[in-house]
Formats: C-alpha cells, structure tokens, sequence
C-alpha cells in the first residue's frame, strides 16, 4: 500500500517536472528584456514602465528583469534570439528590425517621418498594425510597444558639419540597414556598418569619426566623450520597438498575453510624454557638456532632396509599391509622389 502511494506519487511528481521542462515558460515568473542602450535612455524608460504596468496588470504574478547596454547580445542577435524563443523581450531601434523584416523599413525611409506626431500615427494606426503582423510573420518577433526617441541627429569628432561638403571624407558609423547606407551614399560617402554594440568603443579608437542616433541616445550612451560636433539633421525620427518572442507570447494564457499587450500600450502613451519633457534638456545638457550643434545649411533642403530623389525609388518594391507608400503619405497629410 506504501509503495503504490509513493510510487503514485513519484510519478505525479515526474509528470509535473516533465510538464514544466516541456513548456519552460509557463512557469516562469521572471521575463527576460534585453535592452540595447544604457539607463537613462527611452528604451530604459519604456521598459520601467512597461514592467511596472506588467506587474501590476497579473496582480504580481509575473515580473521582469531588464539587461541593459547589450548585456544580452547586440541588437539585432536578441531579434534572432527571442524567434528562437531563448530570450522573451528585446528593446531596439527599428533600423535592426529592417533586416529580419523589410516592410519594416517605412519607418526607416529617409524623411518618411518629421514630426512625433507623423510617428505615433504610422505606429498606432493602419500601418502599424501590418507591421505587427509582418513582423511575426517575417521574424518570428510580435511588437508589443513603441518608444519615440527623437530625431538621429548626426554627431562626430572631426568639424562643424552645415553641408554635404562638410560631411565628405568623414568615416561614419550606420547600423547594417541597407536604407540608411544608401541615404548616406546619396550623400555622397560610402557609411562604415557596424553593430550597435561596437558603436562607442569604434568612436572612441577613432575607427569611426561619427555616427547618428538621438540626443537622449546620445546623452545616454554617453557619446559627449567621444564626439564633440552635432548637426541637427532630422532624417529619422527613430522609433525603437518591444518585441516579444512569439513563441513564448504563444504560450502565454490568455490574461498574460492580454497583460502584455495593455502594459504594452501604457508604456508607448508614456513614452511620447517622456520624449516631450526630456528631449530639450538633454540638448541644453549635451551643450553645458561641450557639445556644439550646427544647423544643416539651406533647411537641410540639399539633404532631403538626394536622400528622397536616390533612394525611395530603390525601396518602392520592397515596401509594398508606390500606391502604398501613397496612401502612407495622404494618410500623413502630405503630397504624394
Ligand atoms: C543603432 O544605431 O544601431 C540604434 O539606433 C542603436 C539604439 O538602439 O539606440
């Protein structure tokens, strides 16, 4: 009689651990976030209030840790990392998205996007919502929340940039995101691709002069020590997602999956308000720091005028025709082309 009750329970015992090995994330309670930049950054901010909503929405059950400035890998191994289902979260700019999704790169299109509002209506709209789509289709990643980060100002170490002619024969830094190398070619330089991860220190050895990112990335990452000249140019504003494995969302009951996607929403509302009141002090902060910010010559109108003309045509294709990009553009306000 013992033994049939032990033995009845050494197999119930076996049969729950051989259940939790099956599906390891259905017990979790902790969930992985990897994050690209440092703290202090709206990646940072949009994962403290992401985990905050978390939290709270499961009543506690469920929680978050966050790895900071790459700690679990560049930013685009964490997008092939969370497909594989080995990492939960990651929060990264959308130009390391681009490469395991195309369709992403609308949000990477030169001047596509001028204003916060031009970006919370492309990421909260229509289009958004394919992109969610096409992304956990393409790349095995759902997008549960948006950052906006501002403008990628470009920034170096070598002179004041106002034109095109400046920006020759200085070495730039640019993720591996074909859009954005060629809008630097039809700038006229060849951009050095090199992975977030690498950024700072190949500034600091001076493989690089310059790179673009925003001013709180700037600010955050802590380029002030290695760049002095900034130029305000507003070719991108950059939008950095929080994708989830869709794997582990999958395996998610409904009321987790349900939490993320609300706490996911709450985090991108704060976000907009966060950029609002920080963005202008961390610029006047940069400056006190010894930072110098030009302004491209003519309205950046040269700027626009290569980048738009060289590189949409090139694009139309991949990012569902002209007619797409048409209806992106009337739903924005602006003129067709
Ligand atoms: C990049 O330049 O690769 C990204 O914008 C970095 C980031 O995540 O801030």
């Amino acid at each position: 009689m013992i033994f049939k009750q032990r033995f009845v329970k050494s197999v119930s015992l076996a049969l729950c651990l051989g259940a939790a090995m099956a599906s390891p994330h259905v017990l979790a309670k902790t969930f992985r976030i990897a994050v690209g930049d440092a703290a202090g950054s709206a990646q940072h901010q949009l994962g403290l209030k992401f985990s905050e909503a978390f939290a709270e929405k499961t009543g506690g059950k469920h929680d978050t840790q966050m790895f900071l400035n790459g700690q679990l890998g560049d930013e685009q191994a964490t997008v092939n990392d969370a497909a594989m289902g080995l990492l939960d979260f990651s929060i990264l700019a959308i130009n390391n998205v681009t490469p395991f999704s195309p369709s992403v790169g609308v949000l990477t299109l030169p001047y596509m996007m001028q204003s916060l509002d031009d970006a919370v209506a492309l990421t909260q709209g229509e289009v958004g919502q394919k992109l969610v789509e096409n992304t956990i289709r393409d790349a095995g990643v759902r997008i549960v929340g948006w950052t906006y980060t501002g403008f990628r100002v470009l920034t170096n170490s070598k002179k004041p940039v106002h034109s095109l002619d400046d920006l020759q024969g200085l070495k730039i830094r640019v993720p591996n995101n074909e859009i954005m190398i060629d809008t630097y070619r039809a700038w006229g330089i060849n951009p050095t691709p090199m992975a977030w991860s690498e950024t700072f220190t190949g500034l600091q050895m001076g493989v690089v002069d310059g790179q673009d990112n925003p001013y709180i990335t700037v600010s955050s990452m802590k380029f002030d020590e290695v760049q002095k000249y900034i130029t305000n140019i507003r070719y991108l504003f950059s939008i950095e997602p929080l994708v989830m494995s869709e794997a582990v969302f999958q395996e998610q009951p409904e009321d987790v999956q349900q939490a993320i996607l609300e706490a996911g929403k709450v985090a991108t509302e704060h976000s907009a308000q966060w950029l609002v009141a920080q963005e202008d002090k961390i610029k006047a902060e940069l400056v006190e720091k010894g930072m110098e910010i030009t302004e491209p010559a003519d309205g950046e109108k040269a700027w626009i005028e290569k980048a738009v003309s060289q590189v949409w045509p090139k694009y139309y294709d991949q990012l569902g025709g002209k007619e797409e990009l048409n209806k992106i553009l009337k739903s924005l306000g602006r003129d067709t082309i």
